[in-house]
């Protein structure tokens, strides 16, 4: 198995096993728990995306200024910030680790965003995104399908979703692109517009 395959199913069972507690199924004592805040609400691993990759999910997403870009698990808010600098938009980020969420509003701090970027620690699921004109996934795809229905139920009519890496199952792309890693793997981002793209 490459290096490349070892990651993605790491990626994949810590996810799997963060749905299954977030729904009741199992129990975080179940053995599973030796990274236990996955276990309660946290539904990815915090690996950041790519600065190569976050140039093209943003240039993917058409974004006009004056638009709101909702980045759902910032991480350290690199999504945010980028946008707010390069397209002149608004941006909130939403994420569950308590230290990420701390360093990512610092950096705003830092470089003096605070009027364009709102960082909210938080639980994407518990989160009105009915705001948005662009949403921005690096999660897995357990949890966006997790996140589906509220997606479907929660977004306004043009508003683009840009996932990379996994796709939203029962949604089709309007366009897909493929990057090349640093280890020369592939990775893909996925472009969703609603509502076209949701199937009945
Ligand atoms: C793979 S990282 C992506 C970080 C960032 N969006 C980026 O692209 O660089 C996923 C992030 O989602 C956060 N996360 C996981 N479950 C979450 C939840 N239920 N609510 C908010 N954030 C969550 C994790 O803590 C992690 O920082």
């Amino acid at each position: 198995m490459s290096l490349r395959a070892l990651r993605r199913a790491r990626f994949h069972s810590i996810c799997a096993a963060a749905v299954l507690v977030s729904a009741g199924l199992v129990s975080p004592r179940a053995g599973l728990a030796q990274e236990s805040d996955y276990f309660t609400k946290k539904l990815a691993p915090s690996v950041g995306t790519p600065e190569h990759a976050v140039d093209k999910m943003l240039e993917a997403a058409q974004l006009k200024p004056g638009e709101t870009l909702y980045d759902l698990g910032c991480g350290d808010g690199r999504i945010l910030v980028k946008a707010a600098k390069k397209y002149k938009v608004k941006a909130v980020g939403i994420e569950i680790s308590r230290d990420l969420a701390e360093q990512a509003a610092e950096d705003v701090r830092k470089k003096g965003l605070e009027d364009q970027v709102k960082v909210i620690h938080g639980n994407f699921l518990k989160t009105d995104l009915s705001a948005a004109n662009v949403v921005t996934l690096y999660l897995a795809p357990t949890a966006n399908d997790a996140l589906r229905p509220n997606l479907e139920r929660e977004l306004k009519p043009n508003t683009r979703v840009v996932s990379y890496d996994y796709p939203i199952d029962g949604w089709s792309p309007l366009n897909t692109w493929k990057m090349s890693g640093h280890l020369g793997d592939v990775h893909v981002i996925y472009l969703y517009r609603v509502p076209d793209s949701i199937k009945k």
